[in-house]
């Protein structure tokens, strides 16, 4: 299993599991549990994993993260993917066969090797992850990723177009030659190809930890669960800085980046400034900011004592949660248009023709078919040209025989 910011809801259902008597195994790179206070009783082996150099500071990877270069961040994943299969695969089996493992769960991020061991060992599986990137994306959720908005609902036709059609066409296109290099790979250990980019996922279970509301809502397959959020029981305690600054600063901004990602000083300035920004608006009272690995002290914090003052006074935007009125009978009544907001997927709303995408995919064949046909067409033209022109050179070439034999 790899997966570094992944891992905690999975260690928290690992501890579950040994609490039933199970034996539970993690198997990654980092020294993870043994240096954790809530998670020290879980075995792990660490393997060496030089492949995820290309997470460090001065990599490829993270020059191409801040040049907002996507192309190049997906090259680089899928080249350490590549490079890594192998290893991974032995690594994984050969553990697998030491203790004699009865289900993996694998993270589902660059984790080919995990799926394909299973499947080839006949063992079930379950995918894990925080978010939902595992899915197939229903039409009217995109990736902003290529410059597309998460939620479509209300976008022009050309914009929902070009997300829902082109995007993938393109994309289909640009990941041919990874999926065939991780195929190459899968034979040299004896693993069948596969052609799903996400891996041999498509029948097995999925969990993923998340918040209700954090997604777009989507209609969803069974073999999907949110189990979110995965919570710890008990967290360590505060440090007494943090305490007292939590107490004086209801409303904080929390900030971390998560283990692997580095940012560049000129955007820890920028995210300053808007932090700032924010508290003079009186929007926040307070920020933390959380690092592991940004070159900034630890932890640090912000705080702007004149505004906490107003925002106590001016506690006007609480959260919307349960969106109720009393009717003139002192009834309660709750608005079901909104009650389940966090589960009405947007398609509802688009109408019957935009919410199921009949106008592009209409656009869609017509465009296929008017390019086909213009093409069939075309090529008709040109063959009956060549005939017409090789018949009357192949007349006049038996005229000339004819002419030579008399
Ligand atoms: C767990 O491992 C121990 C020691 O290897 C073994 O005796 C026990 O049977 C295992 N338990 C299960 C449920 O597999
Ligand atoms: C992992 O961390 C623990 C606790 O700090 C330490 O005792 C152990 O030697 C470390 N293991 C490796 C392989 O670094
Ligand atoms: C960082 O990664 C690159 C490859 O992407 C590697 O050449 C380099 O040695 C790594 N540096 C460190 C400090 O690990
Ligand atoms: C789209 O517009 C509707 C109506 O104005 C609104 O209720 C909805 O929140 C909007 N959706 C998005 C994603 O902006
Ligand atoms: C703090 O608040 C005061 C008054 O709202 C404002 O003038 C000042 O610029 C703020 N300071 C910071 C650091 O935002």
């Amino acid at each position: 299993m790899i997966g570094t910011t992944h891992l905690r809801h999975m260690l928290e259902i690992c501890l579950i599991l040994m609490d039933r008597g199970y034996n539970v195994t993690l198997i990654a790179p980092g020294n993870y549990t043994a240096q954790s206070v809530s998670y020290r009783s879980i075995p792990q082996i660490i393997f060496e994993n030089k492949h995820l150099g290309l997470l460090n500071k001065s990599s490829e990877f993270n020059k191409a993260y801040f040049d907002d270069d996507h192309g190049k961040v997906y090259s680089v994943c899928r080249k350490a993917a590549v490079q890594s299969y192998v290893s991974f695969y032995n690594i994984y089996k050969q553990i697998a066969e030491e203790i004699n493992v009865d289900l993996f769960f694998c993270d589902y991020l660059m984790n080919y090797p995990c799926f394909d061991l299973a499947w080839k060992l006949g063992k079930p599986a379950v995918e894990s992850s925080s978010d939902h990137n595992f899915l197939p994306n229903p039409p009217y959720i995109s990736d902003p990723i290529y410059d597309c908005h998460v939620n479509m609902e209300n976008e022009s036709f050309y914009n929902r177009f070009k997300c829902a059609i082109i995007v993938p066409l393109k994309d289909a296109w640009s990941v041919r030659d990874y999926i065939k290099n991780i195929n190459a790979q899968r034979a040299l250990v004896g693993v069948d190809p596969h052609w799903d980019i996400r891996g041999r996922v498509s029948t097995i279970l999925k969990l993923s930890n998340n918040f209700f509301g954090f997604d777009i809502p989507r209609a969803d397959t069974p073999l999907h669960q949110e189990i979110g959020p995965v919570l710890p029981d008990i967290f360590p305690g505060l440090t007494p800085d943090l305490d007292s600054f939590l107490a004086t600063h209801p409303r904080t901004l929390y900030f971390a980046l998560g283990t692997n990602v580095f940012i560049p000083p000129q955007s820890v300035i920028n995210l300053l400034k808007s932090f700032l920004e924010l508290i003079k608006q009186d929007i926040i009272d307070g920020v933390i900011w959380s690092t592991l690995r940004t070159d900034v002290s630890e932890s640090f914090q912000l705080a702007n004592s004149s505004s906490q003052i107003s925002n106590i006074l001016n506690n006007e935007y609480p959260h919307i949660h349960y969106e109720g009125i009393e009717d003139e009978n002192g009834r309660f009544k709750i608005n079901n248009e909104n009650l389940l907001r966090d589960w009405i997927t947007p398609d509802s709303r688009m109408g019957f023709i935009r919410g199921n995408y009949l106008d592009v995919y209409a656009v869609a064949i017509l465009l296929f078919l008017a390019l086909s046909g213009g093409f069939g067409y075309a090529l008709w033209k040109i063959a009956r040209y060549s005939y017409i022109k090789f018949r009357s050179r192949y007349k006049n070439y038996s005229k000339d025989l004819k002419h030579k034999r008399e």
